[in-house]
């Protein structure tokens, strides 16, 4: 991070948690969020949502966009998502694993626009609070599992363009407002009304529709509605797709319908409509027709079929039609498709000379047609059990026969062909673009509601829609190299066609621009060409990210410091010179490493590294040693892993246990760093501190042994996943142990040493509950110009840390102090620091009433504390665990004073602070058998993360 950038962070981002002792509401909204999720991006560990989290966007320090689709999100959302008070986007479409119901506290996001849900597994109903977010614009729940009534309350949502609850299990009446309550009807902004593939039932209201709408999409299609089509229907001019089909609807359709002029679009099928057909003069936008399946009483065709001069489409299956073709019917201009299977058409069949040159399919199968007046057409015609296929010398014609032409199954061999190159062969997983590329593509399925061509075979309309998606990419500043579509596949209600996104330059794409690939097609930023209609995205899960280390750039403050200073060419053609010798002796090492054995040796033809280590206590370890105490490093021998890399228990031939952090690439340090690392480490010695017993460096590989600490962490054990018990004096000792482990650090070693990350992950406990202080990844030293430095790097866990460190960058011993104040918090809670967004120091001293017992918060308590037997002390030690997270650091105790104070409290409640293992083993003897259980609990919590570059801030 250059000096110019930091200081941009600086100025930006130092009022986000500019309220001491409090963290950014929006953060802890976010953080519960997090916590009922899994697979959230990995940049969802650094400090700073607002710059740093994939898929969060906001304003000044509050969070105004979430952007999540395609992430393989699980779990639920959490109610705390009303803290996100200024949120306005909210779009977590295509994560299937998203389940539970929505709470009803999204009501509260007063300042949402859209929300965006679609493609998710969300049950229940939905809430009624939804009505509240009076600004929403748009708002996509469709594809989810939703069940019970649509909200009346939906009608409240004056400027709602957008309503799409399609494709749920959604029951009950369409709501319309009566008196008191709302109802659809009052939406007169909505342009899209989408409810199809739902069990609605009832009528639909009369009151639903009036001349005062402007819808222009109502789609009711394969719900339960009963009863007959509203005439207040023909009232919204504006209409351009209707879709009543595969509904029970029964009686006449009303005769106003053609006073919809602009509909492209109609479906009536499977109902059970009857009597007259209405005219339909008139309606010249008619695009495709679709009656089938109805019972109208229709002996005559229409004369009025021949003067829609827009359609393409007409289905009439088993309507009970009846009469002759008129030959100008095929004459229409668009026309491709006419379906009128079932029917009573009867006398000769004339196709004329001048139908449409679009007409591709003719079926009129089970009619009573008797003569077919041959001409120049020469596409699909059946005429299979007609009158006409009954004669023998025509019986045996092409089109007696039942086709099994793709184009009368709704199929298609669509397919984006390569733009004149040679496809290229791609590994496993990567497919080649339309430019020939290889690459992971983003994909799903492209389902168009009501399309207005029936012809699957015509590609032109694939090419424009293929150029009509990356144009509208790119003019979105998304880097797509081509877009490929396949397979159209016209199901019984929708069109389909399978979509895959490429990249551009690079074989894929990262969480940011999934997620805004995803916002396009499910925000219906992109528009289809108009005669695909309305459309849905169904995305699929992308799951070929980098995988990139949670790795920062490591803080090699001093190289940069060094090359800025000097900022000569001639140091960096030394450097680059040293990096060769350096390069070219790993590799005659690496040739000879069987004989290598000293490593003192080894460390010397490293001129980078310098000198070999300056060692206390600490020894070598060769690399071959270690496999062999960790079974070759096996998984089982696996008990913890954090950013940095793997934990790993050795056993050595004499039967000790050491526990042994292996770095992974990304997170091994120069030769340099890490001597400087083992050194400090080699030089600590205190029984709460978790000691070093070596290292190994060798084959490009960085290896700490530390002594092993058989009963975990500490969180594990407040969490109960340890099965250790800590009551109240218990704590204590944990407490008074820790404390003087950081006591050490501070005042005795040599140079000091800032913590920097202490949290209940980072305190291990013996066999006799002593507490060991472990991690000093992110120790740093108190060296001598380091004093007044700003550090290049605010790190720590999120609930932790300091607040005036992180406003400042200054850090001092008190830093530690802050979050040993937030881990004694944590100690008699047992809570996370953060937890269902909530921060304990605030709920602390939100509960505590001075002069009641337990200072009231009997309530926060962990309950295995022991609430039955008096807690002596506990009062003083409240007080002083808020003294420790004083906004102002010049408040907070050193942490020998705070030594002092638990010592003072522990013989206040009866125990001796000095009392060492053999006593105390004797009082907790359930503890003093470390091999009774299995070691560690939980692999997940176990941080020994040592001396390696911390990964980035692992929120809790
Ligand atoms: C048809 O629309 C016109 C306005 O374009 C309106 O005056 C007329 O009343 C409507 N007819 C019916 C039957 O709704
Ligand atoms: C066709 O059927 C109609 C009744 O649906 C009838 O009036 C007409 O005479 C029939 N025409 C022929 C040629 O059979
Ligand atoms: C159908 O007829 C057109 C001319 O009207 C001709 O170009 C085309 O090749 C014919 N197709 C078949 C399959 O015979
Ligand atoms: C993702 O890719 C875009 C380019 O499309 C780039 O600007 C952005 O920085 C990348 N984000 C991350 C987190 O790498």
């Amino acid at each position: 991070m250059g000096q110019k950038t930091l200081v941009f962070l600086l100025l930006v981002f130092m009022p986000i948690l500019a309220m001491a002792t409090t963290y950014n509401p929006d953060f802890l909204g976010l953080m519960s969020l997090k916590d009922d999720w899994k697979n959230t991006p990995p940049s969802w560990t650094a400090l700073d949502p607002c710059s740093e989290w994939e898929g969060i966007e906001c304003t000044g320090s509050r969070v105004t966009s979430i952007k999540l689709s395609s992430m393989g999100l699980e779990g639920t959302m959490s109610g705390e998502i009303q803290t996100l008070s200024e949120l306005q986007m909210l779009d977590l479409s295509y994560n299937k694993d998203l389940t539970g119901e929505l709470p009803p506290s999204i009501g509260n996001l007063k300042k949402l626009t859209n929300l965006i849900l679609v493609g998710c597994s969300f049950s229940g109903t939905i809430p009624d609070t939804i009505g509240s977010l009076e600004q929403l614009v748009f708002l996509s729940l469709n594809s989810n599992k939703f069940s019970g009534r649509i909200p009346p309350s939906i009608g409240n949502l004056s400027k709602l363009y957008w309503l799409d609850m399609a494709d749920n299990n959604l029951e009950g009446p369409i709501p319309v407002s009566n008196g008191s309550t709302s109802g659809l009807d009052m939406l007169l902004h909505t342009k899209h009304f989408h409810f199809g593939k739902n069990k609605l039932s009832g009528e639909i209201p009369e009151k639903l529709f009036s001349s005062s709408m402007k819808l222009i999409h109502v789609l009711f299609e394969s719900n339960e509605l009963t009863g007959k089509i509203p005439s207040t229907l023909g009232l919204v001019q504006t209409l351009e797709v209707v879709r009543f089909d595969r509904n029970n609807l029964v009686g006449k359709v009303p005769s106003n319908l053609n006073n919809l002029t602009s509909v492209n679009e109609l479906y009536l099928s499977n109902n059970k409509l009857s009597g007259p057909l209405p005219s339909m003069t008139g309606m010249n936008s008619l695009a495709y027709l679709d009656m089938s399946n109805n019972s109208f009483d229709v002996s005559k065709i229409p004369t009025w079929f021949s003067t829609l001069t827009s359609l393409t489409t007409l289905m009439m299956e088993s309507t009970g039609l009846g009469g002759e073709l008129p030959v100008d019917l095929f004459s229409l201009p668009s026309l491709q498709t006419v379906v009128l299977k079932n029917n009573q058409v009867n006398g000769t069949l004339d196709i004329g000379t001048t139908y449409s040159n679009h007409l591709q399919l003719i079926d009129l199968q089970y009619n009573s047609i008797t003569e077919y007046k041959k001409g120049l057409y020469n596409d699909t015609l059946i005429l299979a059990n007609n009158p006409v296929c009954l004669e023998t010398d025509t019986g045996t014609e092409s089109y007696c026969k039942v086709s099994t032409d793709s184009q009368s199954d709704g199929t298609s061999t669509y397919t984006t062909l390569p733009n004149n190159c040679v496809p290229s062969t791609c590994s496993p997983n990567q497919i080649s673009s339309p430019n020939c590329r290889c690459a992971y593509p983003y994909t799903g399925i492209l389902e168009f509601r009501a399309p207005s061509f029936s012809d699957l075979g015509n590609k032109s309309i694939y090419k424009e829609l293929e150029n009509k998606l990356l144009t509208s990419f790119q003019s979105h500043q998304l880097l797509v190299d081509s877009v490929a579509l396949s397979n159209p596949k016209k199901g019984s209600i929708y069109l389909d066609l399978n979509l895959e996104v490429f990249p551009y330059s690079r074989n894929r794409f990262n969480r940011t621009e999934i997620s805004e690939i995803g916002f396009l097609l499910s925000n219906q930023t992109f528009k289809p060409p108009k005669s695909f209609g309305p459309f849905v995205f169904h995305g699929d899960e992308y799951e070929n990210y980098q995988v990139i280390s949670t790795e920062p750039k490591k803080s090699k403050s001093s190289i940069g410091i060094i090359i800025g200073a000097a900022a000569g060419g001639s140091v960096l053609v030394l450097l680059l010179l040293l990096a060769g010798v350096y390069a070219f002796r790993q590799k005659r090492r690496a040739e000879r490493s069987s004989e290598i054995s000293n490593p003192f040796v080894h460390w010397d033809s490293n001129k980078i590294s310098g000198d070999a280590p300056q060692l206390k206590g600490a020894r070598w370890f060769s690399y071959e040693e270690l496999a062999r105490y960790t079974n070759n490093f096996s998984a089982a021998n696996e008990i913890g892993s954090g950013g940095y890399g793997k934990v790993y228990r050795g056993n050595l031939p004499t039967g000790e246990l050491i526990a042994i952090k292996k770095a992974e690439k990304e997170s091994k340090q120069g030769g340099l760093e890490f001597k400087t690392e083992i050194e400090l480490l080699s030089r600590v010695h205190h029984k709460n501190l978790v000691s070093l017993v070596g290292f190994c460096f060798e084959r490009g590989e960085q290896l700490l042994i530390y002594e092993y600490v058989p009963n975990g962490t500490l969180k594990d054990s407040l969490s109960g996943k340890s099965g250790i018990r800590l009551d109240w004096m218990r704590r204590l000792k944990v407490s008074l142990g820790t404390a003087k482990g950081l006591a050490y650090l501070h005042e005795l070693a040599n140079p000091p040493i800032i913590h920097r990350d202490i949290k209940s992950t980072n305190v291990l406990l013996d066999d006799h509950l002593n507490a060991k202080v472990a991690d000093f990844g992110l120790s740093k030293l108190i060296g001598e110009d380091d004093k007044d430095h700003i550090t290049t790097q605010v790190k720590g866990t999120m609930g932790y840390l300091d607040p005036e460190y992180y406003m400042s960058q200054q850090l001092t011993e008190k830093s530690d102090v802050y979050s040993f104040g937030v881990l004694m918090l944590e100690l008699i809670t047992a809570r996370r620091p953060i937890e269902k967004g909530k921060y304990i120091v605030r709920e602390v001293q939100k509960t505590l009433v001075k002069n009641q017992d337990l200072y009231n918060l009997q309530g926060l308590l962990d309950p295995s504390i022991g609430l039955a037997t008096k807690l002596r002390g506990f009062e003083k030690y409240v007080d002083l665990a808020l003294r420790c997270v004083e906004e102002a650091g010049s408040d907070r105790p050193t942490m020998s004073e705070v030594v002092k104070e638990i010592e003072n409290i522990m013989e206040l409640a009866g125990l001796n602070p000095n009392a060492e293992s053999a006593s105390t083993s004797a009082s907790y003897e359930d503890v003093s058998k470390p091999t009774s259980y299995p070691y560690p609990p939980n692999k997940e919590t176990f941080d020994y993360s040592g001396a390696f570059p911390p990964s980035k801030i692992e929120p809790q």
